[in-house]
């Protein structure tokens, strides 16, 4: 498995597995967890989760999963925003290690910009930080604006990533932010590789796909892997889609390939503010 230094230097997979809506259905939680578990022995150790995701309940799914193992796995989760207070981050925090299973988190990320100041949630990571709670912090969903100000606050420089939505239909991040974060050698973590699903049912790239004997979910996510600094987080509750997905990390796209796609999935030509799901 291709691995990625985070700013403390520590090194993490490329290709992570993402659980929204994860524990959201009774009938598919043993399959969510088989699949999580499939990931792990395949070297596919990084977990994002949330709070917000199945109000907890995907959490769960991922304490069962890694049930036994946890040295192995590096564990994302994110706060709230409205979450996200001197106290409050605390005590989400508490709660989502106590959901976990598990006594500290590897990452832990702010899930959005709402109205708690920027200074406040630094804080409460630093806090969290320091008892151990968790390892390192980041955010998620920040445009370099918002990054630029976070860089100028105690302890902002020292986040580990932004995660943020980019796949081949959501190129924008490539004009600005990306640059941004590339300079400072912070890699970014691409969420929703697959658009939710809907790229893999994409005509044009099914097209590719088939031209290139490659899935469209492997295309998707091979294209997010040709940069080393690009961390993807698909999601699947299946362990034969899982396996698929992790095909793409053996894909290295040609260049004709990359032209080929930047011709299907135009690359931006301006400055656009930053999407989020
Ligand atoms: N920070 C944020 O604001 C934010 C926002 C969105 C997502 N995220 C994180 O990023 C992760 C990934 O994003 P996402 O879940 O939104 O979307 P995604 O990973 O792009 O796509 C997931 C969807 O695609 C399906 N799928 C996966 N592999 C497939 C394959 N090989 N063939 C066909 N369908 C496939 C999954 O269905 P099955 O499960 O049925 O296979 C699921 O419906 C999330 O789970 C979450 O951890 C973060």
């Amino acid at each position: 498995m291709r691995t990625v230094a985070l700013p403390s230097g520590e090194r993490v997979p490329t290709f992570g597995m993402g659980t929204w809506y994860m524990g959201e259905d009774p009938a598919r939680r043993a399959d969510e967890i088989a699949t999580l578990q499939l990931g792990l022995d395949l070297g596919a150790t990084l977990i994002d989760t949330a709070e917000m995701y199945g109000d907890g309940r995907a959490e769960e799914v991922v304490a069962a999963a890694i049930e036994g193992r946890r040295d192995s796995v590096f564990l994302v989760s994110k706060v709230y925003p409205h979450n996200a207070t001197r106290r409050g981050a605390i005590a989400a925090c508490e709660r989502s290690l106590k959901r976990l299973g598990t006594d500290r988190l590897d990452l832990y990320l702010l899930h959005w910009r709402g109205s708690v100041p920027l200074a406040e949630t630094m804080e409460a990571f630093a806090a969290l930080r320091a008892a151990g709670k968790i390892r390192h912090y980041g955010v998620s969903n920040q445009d370099r604006n918002d990054l630029e100000e976070l860089w100028a606050l105690p302890g902002g420089s020292e986040i580990q990533t932004d995660q943020v939505l980019f796949n081949l239909t959501r190129r924008g991040v490539e004009w600005e932010l990306l640059p941004w974060l590339r300079e400072r050698h912070i890699p970014v973590m691409a969420y929703s590789p697959i658009e939710q699903g809907r790229l893999v049912r994409n005509q044009k790239l099914a097209a590719f796909a088939r031209r290139h004997g490659m899935a469209p979910a492997q295309a998707a996510l091979a294209w997010l892997l040709k940069d080393d600094d690009v961390i993807v987080i698909p999601k699947s509750g299946h362990p034969d889609r899982l396996r698929e997905n992790l095909g793409a990390a053996e894909i290295r796209l040609s260049p004709e390939q990359l032209r080929e796609l930047d011709g299907l999935f135009t690359p931006p030509s301006r400055a656009t503010p930053l999407e989020m799901l």
